[in-house]
């Protein structure tokens, strides 16, 4: 059984979703998590994933392991206490820590491809609600959006804890993915952000509250086909997030170098502090953006189109 899922980028809304904010999110198809399943004549279940260097038998692995604890759910909630023989081989393309969904990819396309070999279908709403598990295993105090946008795979305008929206994109438009290459762990910079809040709870209520509406207008220019609104939004949602204190000297360059070579606007992309910047380009202007983030410092460019 083979199963694969899609990388995925905030397009706004970052931090203030998981104060029950609306946020937007898109799947980034050029970068993917792969998974195999196959029967093994071997006892036991293998698993390997040469990305993160992982070679190993299940029970050697800490339960509470990224990997071992999507096998372990999956046992739990089918009621099997025997496990069966297994190779399980895991691929990735997509940067680790660094706000493309590295995690929440390999926990769902594992998801689907295990459940489909131990013959259990489960729907999407089932994988999401799963992938959901392991996310707060491991991330604190996830909003969800990062396994709802890969789960279903669509664009999606996301409220923590309510019904998914996909959204309709009235008009394609192209957007401009930049690496910092520097990986920083989600986790603290949504720790820092509750931190801060928590102190100035006043004025952090009314960041969230400016880019809860940034977010809305965004959704309204998606859908109704006029995304080269969302340039001005992206510039404006950035100067929140670095009043977040979630920026960094890397991610601000980057910004402007974007910005410099005639995007239309860019900002942070995810938790921040290193990771990814995104930016919104005329197609014809992408890959000029693309070389111009490359000559800035980063690492790896992506062009994706949201259509
Ligand atoms: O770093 P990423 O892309 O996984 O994004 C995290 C987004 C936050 O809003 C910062 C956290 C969350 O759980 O929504």
């Amino acid at each position: 059984m083979k199963s694969f899922a899609s990388g995925k980028i905030i397009l706004f809304g970052e931090h203030a979703v998981v104060y029950n904010r609306p946020a937007l999110a898109v799947p980034v198809t050029q970068v993917h998590a792969d998974v195999e399943v196959l029967d093994s004549p071997h006892k036991g279940i293998f698993i390997h994933a040469p990305g993160i260097d992982l070679h190993a038998e299940l029970n050697s692995l800490p339960a509470d392991h990224p990997i071992a604890s999507v096998i372990l759910k999956l046992f739990q909630r089918f009621g099997i206490s025997q496990n069966p023989n297994l190779e399980i081989n895991i691929s990735s393309t997509i940067p680790v820590a660094s706000g493309l969904g590295s995690g929440a990819a390999v926990s769902v396309a594992l998801i689907r491809a295990l459940s489909s070999r131990l013959s259990h279908s489960l729907s999407d709403d089932e994988v999401n609600a799963l992938a959901f598990e392991i996310e707060k295993l491991h991330h604190g105090t996830p909003s969800g959006i990062d396994n709802t946008v890969i789960t279903y795979n669509k664009p999606i305008y996301f409220i923590k804890g309510q019904p998914i929206e996909t959204l309709k994109v009235g008009k394609p438009f192209t957007i401009v993915i930049g690496d910092t290459g520097i990986s920083a762990p989600t986790k603290e910079s949504v720790g820092d952000v509750r931190l801060l809040w928590l102190r100035d709870t006043t004025n952090y209520e009314s960041y969230f509250n400016e880019i809860a509406q940034i977010a809305l207008v965004a959704r309204r220019s998606i859908e109704s086909g006029k995304p080269e609104l969302l340039g001005e939004l992206m510039d404006q949602n950035h100067a929140l997030l670095q009043k977040l204190t979630v920026s960094s000297p890397e991610l601000d360059k980057l910004v402007q170098a974007a910005r410099n070579a005639d995007a239309l606007g860019a900002k942070l992309s995810g938790g921040g502090r290193g990771g990814n910047m995104i930016a919104l380009a005329d197609q014809a202007q992408a890959a000029s953006v693309a070389q111009a983030l490359m000559s800035a410092g980063a690492k790896r460019t992506i062009i994706t189109e949201i259509a």
